[in-house]
């Protein structure tokens, strides 16, 4: 894994729209990723999973319930049946037709154009996940540092050095939704893979924030829904702000 460079202390603090601009859009669609880039934010975040065939599309859960007018895990449906379904209308009537999107479709429209912080999502369900992401990015020759604003993360620390040994050019976050992953010898351990370390903004103390400093890595936190947590966090020196509204978090959005 290879991180971008800071500038001393002048860290640039960047937005992230979680799910794309999910508090306006329905998350994880197309609709949701423009509106980001509308919105100027710096990176979309996107939650991996696969299908049943194969192919890799772009959900948070692992069941269609929630988010589309289908029933079922994802791994159990196939492409054409996931793609059958519509994932707008839940958020409203404008969104209705909105489809699931794929990974490579997400990867073509908007690399190069806006950062995307890929989340592999219960990679446990998906043996080999992480070839065929690996594959997809390369294909599209973006498995390189720096020209183009590529991480990849998870909750799955196992499937990270995996991806850590396929891709060791692409930074890679470590999600943490809990403290015991945050004393000193595990910051050490997370350090000689990952490049992010990306908690809870609950766990989110100033001395954490150097602590990852301090270990060489950097820190993006989620999630923000309320104009608290952003105030919260910005006063925090964290590095990116991962965010459902991405006008909380920087008001020229
Ligand atoms: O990017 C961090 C965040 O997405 C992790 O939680 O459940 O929204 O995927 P979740
Ligand atoms: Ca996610």
């Amino acid at each position: 894994a290879c991180a971008p460079e800071t500038t001393g202390d002048l860290r640039k603090m960047d937005t992230v729209a979680h799910r794309g601009a999910s508090g306006y859009a329905p998350e994880n669609t197309i609709a949701a990723f423009d509106k980001a880039l509308e919105m100027k934010v710096d990176y979309i975040e996107i939650d991996v999973q696969r299908s049943k065939d194969g192919e890799l599309v772009v959900m948070h859960d692992n069941k269609v319930d929630r988010t589309t007018n289908g029933t079922g895990y994802i791994k159990d449906l196939t492409f054409e049946q996931l793609r059958s379904l519509d994932a707008g209308s839940w958020k409203g009537e404008q969104f209705t037709g909105e489809k699931i999107a794929t990974f490579g479709e997400v990867l073509d429209r908007y690399h190069g154009k806006i950062g995307i912080l890929i989340e592999l999502k219960s990679p446990e369900l998906y043996p080999g996940i992480e070839e065929s992401v690996a594959q997809e990015l390369i294909e599209r020759n973006l498995n390189h540092p720096q020209n183009e604003k590529i991480i990849i993360q998870s909750f799955n620390f196992e499937s990270m050095k995996k991806i850590d040994a396929l891709l060791p050019k692409v930074p890679i976050g470590v999600l943490i939704s809990s403290k015991a992953h945050t004393t000193e010898q595990a910051l050490e351990d997370f350090a000689t893979y990952a490049d992010y370390f990306n908690p809870i903004y609950g766990i989110v103390t100033e001395d954490l924030v150097n602590q990852v400093h301090s270990h060489g890595m950097k820190i993006s936190t989620w999630t923000v829904r309320s104009h608290e947590s952003a105030e919260f966090l910005l006063s925090m020196n964290v590095d990116a702000i991962i965010t459902d509204f991405p006008d909380y978090v920087d008001p020229r959005n």
